[in-house]
């Protein structure tokens, strides 16, 4: 009996002994999983700030891009005016100077050989002028600065409609001036400009309309032709070394402003450009400066 008693003992202390250690190893089981937990985190709190910092960056790089590119074409219309300036100023007072030179030059040799020459000349350095001019007005085209967007667009399509022999309607409507970036009138008017190459060069249309019209918060601008149109979902070969840079410019170009274009037309059914350009709003650029 006491034997019994003593064996029931050692296995309950067996029992108690083992119950221990399980329960040591529970507990070490749980440090280590509390210490791989706190080690985890530690990971993911150290990967999230690099990803946070990463994405920082990523940020930060694209806004200088977008300056970058801002400035870019901030210069490329500084030097296209100062080229306009020395094209005009400079090179259009020479050939006014050889114009009335030639002039008086007929004067005195009319009746022998050399007249008609001189006249050949002359013409040329007036024809020249002319281009001189055309030129000019191109790389930076006065009226904008002068007269604003509607007459320089006016002037523009004038011209072109001439130079190409096809139809142009302009309509402005109530464009206004006011509120209005000479920014985004640059912008504007490169686009039509670009718009207009492309309908000489591309749609073999009879006629085009140009309409600018403005609500309260954006300007419209469209460009219409009747020409073959084209598929404008098949994606221009833009970027690739192909030379297509027009439409891709005009995208560049809304981007700085937060505006956007789209294309409406299919083959033989005249080509549509649809522009849009928001117009900040006066309180927010108040906000902005108070
Ligand atoms: N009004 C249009 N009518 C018909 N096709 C057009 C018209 N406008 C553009 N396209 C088509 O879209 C293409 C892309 O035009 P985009 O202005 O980007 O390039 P491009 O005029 O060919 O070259 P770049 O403008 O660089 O001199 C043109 O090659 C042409 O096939
Ligand atoms: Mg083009």
């Amino acid at each position: 009996m006491a034997l019994n008693s003593r064996l029931r003992q050692y296995q309950v202390r067996d029992l108690l002994e083992e119950q221990r250690r399980n329960e040591h190893e529970l507990r070490q089981a749980h440090e280590q999983l509390a210490d791989r937990a706190k080690q985890l985190q530690t990971l993911v709190e150290s990967r999230t700030a690099k990803l946070a910092e990463a994405n920082e960056q990523l940020r930060r790089e694209m806004a200088e891009r977008e300056a970058l590119r801002r400035k870019l074409l901030h210069a490329q219309e500084e030097e296209r005016r100062r080229i306009a300036r020395e094209l005009h100023d400079q090179m259009g007072q020479n050939l006014t100077a050889l114009n009335v030179g030639l002039k008086s030059l007929l004067g005195r040799q009319s009746g022998s050989g050399l007249g008609s020459r001189v006249q050949q000349l002359q013409e040329l350095a007036t024809q020249t002028a002319r281009d001189l001019h055309r030129v000019a007005v191109e790389l930076r085209p006065a009226a904008l600065d002068d007269l604003g967007l509607v007459k320089a667009i006016r002037a523009l399509t004038e011209t072109w409609s001439t130079r190409y022999g096809i139809d142009v309607d302009f309509e402005a409507g109530q464009y206004p001036r006011a509120g209005i970036s000479s920014e985004i009138e640059t912008i504007l008017y490169r686009i039509i400009q670009e718009a207009l190459n492309n309908v000489a060069k591309h749609s073999g249309a009879t006629r085009v309309a140009v309409v600018l019209r403005c609500s309260a918060d954006q300007v419209q601008a469209i460009i219409e032709d009747d020409g073959r149109g084209f598929d404008a979902r098949v994606p221009s070969q833009s970027g690739n070394g192909s030379g297509r840079l027009g439409l891709l410019g005009i995208q560049e170009r809304l981007g700085m402003v937060g505006g956007n274009f789209k294309v409406e037309s299919a083959p033989e059914r005249g080509a549509t450009l649809l522009i849009r350009v928001p117009i900040p709003k006066a309180h927010e650029k108040e906000k902005k400066t108070n």
